[in-house]
């Protein structure tokens, strides 16, 4: 068979085994309903209440503070929605009611538009320096008399950056704003306690750190005002209505037990791999652009842009020869458009459109990497000539 090179981790990540196991066995050996009263159904609130216990204690939360999800997306939605429901924004305050960065994942950024459009929420949208980083001092500057939510990732799923959130935490909380982060990229992967920092609300899912897809959780600070955005049967207390994905959750918990345990030598072993990468590329295509902060950037991600190549182009290459990579994020990838996020950071359309995240695993080798590396540059030189014989034409 094909040698495969899987090097898009930050699309989302193979399940564990040992995740997977325990998966199954619910699915075979749990038939209960949480919230029946009945043996079977105690038997599944075990589980869930495992599961809480898992996700709480790799975050440094209280359980009762856990809320499953369907994912990353909804924890977001939840998030800003429901807090701005609890709020009632007032449309005569000056300032934002809401206050995002302009690299934010859609499921961040599209929620603020359709919450503009659709519900008169006034949205302030703070811009980043050319590595991705957010100012907190604009974040302060943003902050007006009206504003109810600050809502700013931890770690960028595109070019790997990572925010000062406990600066900004501490500009929220001087403020008397709610914060919210998206921690999808960060939490199993880097330390993460809301004992020590100022959030409060984190959206975590399960399939970037070996769990499955389709379930994810929103931490809520005691005390934080969310209104539920779906009414029915008051599971999780009312905040996230709905029959409960035992299977599912009991695969985020174990996941994130997993994880943690894991966690500070796969990010010490990604990040050697990920400095290969970095340097492989630089050495080999001088003309590489890195996207993304030196030093400030998840441990897994490695992200440039080739200037006079598509993105499109280099992953269709790539993937010929065994290589699965990205270019912006999964999620937008469909599209030919450069990415938000490439043009916020102030890259030029042209640059932006070459752009490549290679975001290594548990399971990357040293070997996986050589192999990359030793693909790369012939597949740049050839997309770029490519590109490049229309406009010669054109030119004469
Ligand atoms: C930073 C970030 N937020 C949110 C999401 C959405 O997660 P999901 O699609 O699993 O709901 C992702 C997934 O790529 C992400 O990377």
């Amino acid at each position: 068979m094909e040698r495969r090179v899987y090097l898009d981790h930050a699309a989302t990540t193979p399940v564990d085994p040992e995740v997977a196991e325990a998966m199954a066995r619910v699915l075979r050996e749990v038939p209960g309903n949480p919230s029946s009263i009945y043996a079977e159904g105690r038997r599944a609130r075990a589980l869930v209440d495992t599961a809480r216990e898992e996700v709480a204690a790799a975050m440094g939360a209280d359980p009762s503070e856990i809320v499953f999800t369907s994912g990353g997306t909804e924890a977001d939605n939840l998030a800003i929605r429901g807090v701005l429901k609890a709020h009632r924004p007032d449309p005569d305050a000056s300032g934002p009611h809401l206050v995002i960065s302009s690299i934010e994942h859609h499921a961040v950024l599209d929620t603020a538009e359709d919450l503009e459009r659709h519900a008169h929420v006034r949205v302030a949208v703070v811009g980043v320096d050319g590595t991705g980083r957010v100012d907190p001092r604009d974040v302060a500057d943003a902050i007006g008399e009206a504003t109810r939510l600050i809502s700013i990732m931890h770690g960028n799923n595109e070019i790997g950056t990572i925010q000062p959130i406990d600066e900004i935490g501490r500009v929220a909380r001087e403020r008397g704003v709610t914060f919210h982060t998206d921690a999808v990229q960060t939490v199993g992967i880097l330390p993460f306690d809301v004992r020590t920092l100022p959030v409060d609300l984190v959206s975590v899912n399960a399939h970037k750190f070996y769990g499955p897809k389709g379930v994810g959780a929103l931490y809520v600070r005691k005390g934080t005002r969310i209104a539920t955005m779906q009414t029915g049967g008051g599971q999780e207390k009312g905040r996230r209505t709905g029959t409960e994905n035992v299977a599912g959750i009991v695969g985020l918990g174990s996941a994130m037990r997993i994880a943690t345990e894991r966690r500070d030598g796969e990010a010490e072993k990604q990040r050697r791999l990920r400095d290969r990468i970095l340097e492989g590329v630089r050495a080999r295509v001088p003309a590489a652009v890195l996207t993304g902060h030196p030093t400030e950037r998840l441990p897994n991600n490695a992200s440039f842009c080739f200037p006079g190549t598509q993105g499109e182009a280099l992953i269709v290459a790539l993937d010929l020869e065994g290589f699965s990579v990205s270019s912006g994020s999964a999620c937008t990838s469909g599209k030919t458009e450069p990415s938000h996020v490439l043009l916020a950071i102030g890259l030029e359309r042209e640059v932006a459109q070459g752009s490549l995240r290679v975001t290594v695993g548990r399971d990357t080798t040293e070997s996986d990497v050589d192999a990359f590396l030793a693909a790369l540059p012939p597949i740049v030189e050839r997309i770029r000539s490519v590109s490049a014989e229309p406009l010669s034409a054109s030119a004469r």
